[in-house]
């Protein structure tokens, strides 16, 4: 986390007790894998662009930096917290500093519109959570095919292209990052795109709805064929848009409820966008109802182990994962869980396993082994979600969980303390900073 000239070293720490049962409500803000890719989109056009429900989360704060840097000027909790502004003065630049490129991988984003608006980006690759190897072929494979010239160097990505030219784009995988950057380069393309086997995601949706609402023309969104009907460049102008609620947020209040116990209704959740969630939480006996505005859970007794798999949406997303894995590690029984996402993606077992967690791997399964109760123990977290994940693990550890490394947390999760807390859980976040020059 990049803050100004200082490298803003994080020795803060939560401590979770054992909880439970949790009671109350719980308001979901903001998705971060929505606002960073909505917060791009003010590059398209002059003038001021204005998001709601934005997420204090780190990432955001990154990105605005990102933005700034390439000529914007960016204004969070202005009168309202949870509204951001963004200013494009019409004068930017396209070369994007490496510490901030390298500290989110959502700044991948910047190409599709850089390209789109002025035909030329630089940037270093991505940083973000790291699951493994993430790569970008088919980000470069689709827009070659629009006419773009890539050259790689020292991990340093240069793109240029005289014209986009609209292009039948078939993705071998359902990729989210790759899905955005074709349709947002799309947008000022000459002619028609199709992007078939196109990324489903509810966050992909609300880029498009955020882009047709500043005068792009994309039909079949939310679907697996997405057509954009390029337009001029200049032709897009600001708009006010609110960002989706944060599924994955939304889950963590479910499987923090689910493990610790009690009766939780998670406000500004969309049942529509985490069917396949619920189903098998359902599955694993814990009562959980669409209510207006939300979803309630209702957790008694022990869970049941079942068996879980992730793939691309409306499959179970890879994001729900760790939270899943947690909810197995006290669940009555064995569930084996397969990764198809990111091979990498189980790091967090070991640190699991200090809390007494049964868990063994073996390439992208786990097989976990409920036990009666965990106990608690230091450990780090390795990437947003895996914290969020050894948090709600010691709302059922006995003594004290201790997380560090909670700067992954803070990138994704709006005050989830605050948040547990106000639902009754025994948890606090001991704040000692130290600050090192860079
Ligand atoms: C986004 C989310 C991340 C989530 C993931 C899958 C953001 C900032 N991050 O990441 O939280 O876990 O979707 O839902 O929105 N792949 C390739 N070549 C490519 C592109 C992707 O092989 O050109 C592979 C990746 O290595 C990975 C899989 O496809 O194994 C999915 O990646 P993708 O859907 O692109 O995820 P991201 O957009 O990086």
């Amino acid at each position: 986390m990049l803050l100004g000239d200082l490298y803003l070293l994080s020795m803060d720490r939560i401590v979770v007790q054992r909880s439970g049962p949790l009671a109350g409500e719980v308001q979901v803000p903001g998705a971060k894998n929505s606002v960073l890719k909505l917060m791009v989109a003010s590059l398209y056009s002059a003038g001021t662009h204005e998001l709601t429900n934005v997420p204090a989360i780190s990432d955001v704060k990154t990105m605005g930096k990102l933005l700034e840097s390439l000529g914007l000027t960016v204004e969070h909790g202005i009168g309202e917290s949870g509204v951001l502004r963004l200013t494009n003065s019409g004068t930017i630049t396209t070369v994007a500093p490496h510490e901030l490129v390298t500290s989110i991988r959502a700044s991948i984003n910047l190409l599709g519109p850089l390209l789109a608006c002025r035909g030329r980006v630089r940037l270093d690759m991505p940083g973000g959570d790291d699951f493994g190897s993430r790569p970008i072929d088919m980000h470069m494979a689709g827009l070659t095919a629009m006419g773009v010239r890539f050259d790689i160097n020292d991990n340093a990505l240069s793109a240029e292209v005289d014209h986009l030219i609209g292009a039948h784009i078939t993705l071998d995988f359902p990729s989210v990052g790759a899905t955005e950057n074709l349709l947002t380069a799309a947008v000022h393309a000459d002619g028609t795109t199709t992007i078939s086997n196109a990324a489903r995601e509810p966050e992909v949706a609300d880029l498009c709805d955020l882009l047709v609402e500043m005068g792009a023309k994309i039909t079949g969104i939310g679907s697996a064929c997405l057509t954009i009907e390029g337009v001029p460049r200049g032709a897009l102008h600001p708009v006010t848009h609110a960002v989706i609620p944060d599924r994955i947020q939304a889950a963590t209040y479910l499987a923090a409820t689910a493990i610790a116990g009690g009766d939780v209704t998670v406000r500004g959740a969309r049942p529509q966008d985490m069917q396949v969630l619920l189903s098998r939480m359902n599955d694993m006996g814990l009562e959980i109802t669409a209510v207006p505005g939300g979803v309630r859970i209702v957790s008694q007794g022990r869970m049941r182990a079942v068996d879980i798999q992730t793939l691309p949406y409306p499959g179970l997303a890879t994001d729900y994962k760790p939270l899943l894995v947690t909810m197995l590690a006290v669940a009555e029984g064995m569930g084996v869980v397969t990764e198809n996402l990111y091979p990498g993606r189980f790091r967090y077992v070991e640190e699991l396993s200090k809390l007494g967690a049964d868990i063994r791997t073996d390439g992208h399964h786990a097989i976990v082994r409920g036990v009666e109760g965990l106990r608690g123990a230091g450990v780090v977290a390795p990437d947003i979600r895996a914290g969020a994940a050894l948090v709600v693990a010691g709302l059922a550890a006995q003594g004290r969980t201790v997380i560090s490394g909670i700067e992954h947390i803070d990138r994704g999760y709006d005050d989830l303390v605050g948040r547990l807390v106000g639902l009754g859980a025994l948890i606090e976040r001991v704040d000692v900073p130290v600050t090192q020059g860079k």
